[in-house]
């Protein structure tokens, strides 16, 4: 990736000291979605190594996986999967509880919302802990999925997210760090 769309990316996202919790450096996106440019050229970044490959499904992570992972699976031409905190699906789970940079939550994503062998990539805006990717991770392989990658604009390498998914057997990819 160039410096400059690097620079873009960075230049986009704005940072809120001590949010949602004190020591927390919150990386809002918010930013780089209301930038034409900076939207667009992020999403064809997480796009381009796929070109020409059959991705079946764009699998995005409540909630601002959803925004990319919508524009991801419209240009890949895939199907958009979401997961989501519990309670908001409709019929039939399978969920997870995990823990994040400043939190616990739980997950879920409807059981046939993958067949088995299909090929998926994991979407979020970021991976921190990556306590909240690796849920996912899990949820998708439970129902068969075969992950391609998962993909993050933002990486926090300090806390480790990227090395536990790798851990896992999972290609990370992310665009700024
Ligand atoms: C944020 C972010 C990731 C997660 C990363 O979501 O969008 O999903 O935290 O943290 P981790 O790598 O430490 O697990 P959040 O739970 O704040 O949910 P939201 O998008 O619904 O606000
Ligand atoms: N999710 C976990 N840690 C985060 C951070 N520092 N900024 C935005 N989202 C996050």
């Amino acid at each position: 990736m160039s410096n400059s769309l690097e620079q873009t990316l960075i230049s986009s996202i704005r940072n809120i000291p001590d949010y949602p919790k004190p020591g927390v450096m919150f990386r809002d996106i918010t930013t780089l979605l209301g930038d034409a440019r900076a939207f667009r050229r992020a999403i064809d970044e997480l796009v381009h190594p796929y070109a020409g490959s059959k991705i079946d499904k764009i699998a995005g992570i409540e909630a601002r996986g959803f925004i990319l992972g919508g524009a991801m699976a419209h240009q890949m031409s895939a199907g958009f999967v979401p997961i989501r905190k519990k309670g908001k699906l409709p019929h039939e789970t399978v969920r997870i509880a995990y823990s994040l940079e400043y939190g616990l939550d739980e997950m879920e994503m409807h059981k046939d919302a993958v067949a088995p062998g299909e090929k998926v990539i994991l979407v979020d805006d970021l991976i921190a802990t990556g306590g909240t990717a690796e849920a996912a991770v899990k949820l998708l392989r439970q129902i068969g999925a075969d992950i391609v990658a998962a993909c993050f604009v933002i990486d926090l390498p300090d806390l480790g997210g990227r090395k536990k998914l790798e851990a896992l057997g999972v290609d990370v990819r992310t665009l700024v760090a």
